[in-house]
């Protein structure tokens, strides 16, 4: 029994997320506090105003098909009080950022070996390569996902 449970962007990729959650709720001593951060690709789908919209919008689809899910966090406040959990508190964060700037390049790292493994099949990548690249201008602006925070006490 833990009397605190932690996880961040990691659930929306176990395809047996819900039975996970179940488990990490059970594990929870009386008292025990849950603390779950995941992303919603929301801020992406309708904020962002650049390539890394539709840069992402396909890295979501290829993963998507491995079992991971970019917008399972919507749901995630209203399921931790389903699962019986109280004083559930929840905060979305949304970070804007320049390119070039460290987040620009975790993004072009992170999305980069999505295009390495798309590159390898043949595919053309070129549009992969000019969305990319669009994250080394500082000029431009960038919305990432959105991580929904959520925090519950196990009665
Ligand atoms: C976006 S990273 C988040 C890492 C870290 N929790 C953080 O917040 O910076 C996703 C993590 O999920 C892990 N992961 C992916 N699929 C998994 C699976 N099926 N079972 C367990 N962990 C997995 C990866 O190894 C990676 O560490």
């Amino acid at each position: 029994m833990f009397d605190l449970v932690h996880t961040r962007w990691t659930l929306m990729h176990i395809p047996e997320r819900e039975r996970v959650l179940q488990k990490l709720v059970d594990c929870l001593a009386p008292g025990g506090t849950l603390f779950v951060e995941e992303p919603d690709a929301i801020s992406v789908r309708t904020l962002d105003r650049s390539g890394f919209r539709s840069l992402s919008l396909r890295v979501f689809e290829i993963v998507q098909s491995r079992g991971s899910h970019p917008d399972w966090s919507r749901d995630l406040p209203f399921k931790m009080t389903s699962l019986g959990l109280g004083n559930v508190r929840a905060e979305g964060e949304t970070p804007y950022f320049r390119g070039a700037s460290e987040l620009a390049e975790f993004w072009q790292i992170s999305w980069g070996r999505v295009r390495d493994a798309v590159a390898q099949t043949g595919t053309d990548i070129t549009q992969w390569d000019r969305e990319l690249a669009e994250l080394d201008d500082p000029t431009r602006l960038f919305v990432s996902p959105m991580t929904i925070a959520v925090i519950a006490t196990k009665t």
